[in-house]
């Protein structure tokens, strides 16, 4: 599979969850399995892009030619992110951000008290992909949407919300796709499109992808 749609393209990708302490042994976090948006980072290579992944704790290792930054928690994400986005082309989040956060993390690890119940309470993650769209000269951003119900309309609202160029919108209440499977079936969304895409894997998606995204950008450097 050789071709060049990328070339030159600076690519910045999240992928992956984010891992929230609560103590020094204790963490929040989701199944986001990462191959999503690795699979993005290695088509994206593949078509001639460099490529910087921003990844949280995942089982994957990181594809060839792609710079991979290993972060932890949503606040580690995006100084990353923002680090990273300067001077680059298209970003694309598919990470699977933690929305709260434990509000203080005890230095000590917690102890079970006499107590039946306990409570933590959280306090709102910053939102990435949208502090990167804001950004004055934002690169062509993408984000993921996935949903349980009413898909496509939550996905067109987020995109809107978010000021995303594109929004990917996937039903992840059908069993066998998006989250932590091998396949997907996606709908991309852009101001003017909608294309649904055949459910298959996240390695040839990730392809069909990147192709999609290559004509709004500006320019092939
Ligand atoms: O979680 P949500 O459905 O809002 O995610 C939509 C998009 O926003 C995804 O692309 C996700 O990576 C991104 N996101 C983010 N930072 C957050 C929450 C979501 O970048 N705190």
């Amino acid at each position: 599979f050789d071709y060049d749609v990328l070339n030159g393209q600076r690519v910045v990708i999240t992928a992956g969850p984010t891992r929230e302490a609560i103590d020094p042994v204790r963490f929040i976090s989701n199944h986001s399995s990462g191959k999503m948006g690795y699979a993005l980072a290695e088509a994206a290579a593949d078509a001639g892009a460099e490529v910087t992944l921003i990844s949280g704790p995942v089982n994957l290792s990181a594809p060839a030619h792609v710079k991979r930054i290993m972060v932890e928690s949503a606040q580690d994400m995006l100084d990353a992110a923002l680090h990273s986005v300067e001077n680059c082309d298209v970003f694309i989040g598919a990470a699977a951000v933690a929305d709260y956060r434990p509000e203080s993390v005890s230095t000590n690890k917690l102890k079970k008290g006499k107590e039946a119940s306990m409570d933590i309470r959280l306090v709102k993650n910053p939102d990435i992909i949208a502090t990167i769209a804001a950004l004055p000269n934002k690169p062509f951003t993408i984000g993921f949407a996935a949903e349980t119900n009413d898909v496509l309309s939550y996905a067109r609202e987020k995109r809107l919300r978010k000021q995303l160029d594109m929004i990917i919108a996937n039903d992840v209440s059908i069993a066998g796709i998006g989250f932590n499977s091998d396949e997907n079936q996606v709908t991309l969304i852009t101001s003017t499109d909608e294309i649904s895409l055949p459910q298959t894997s996240k390695r040839q998606l990730a392809r069909q992808l990147i192709e999609q995204i290559a004509p709004h950008l500006p320019t092939t450097r």
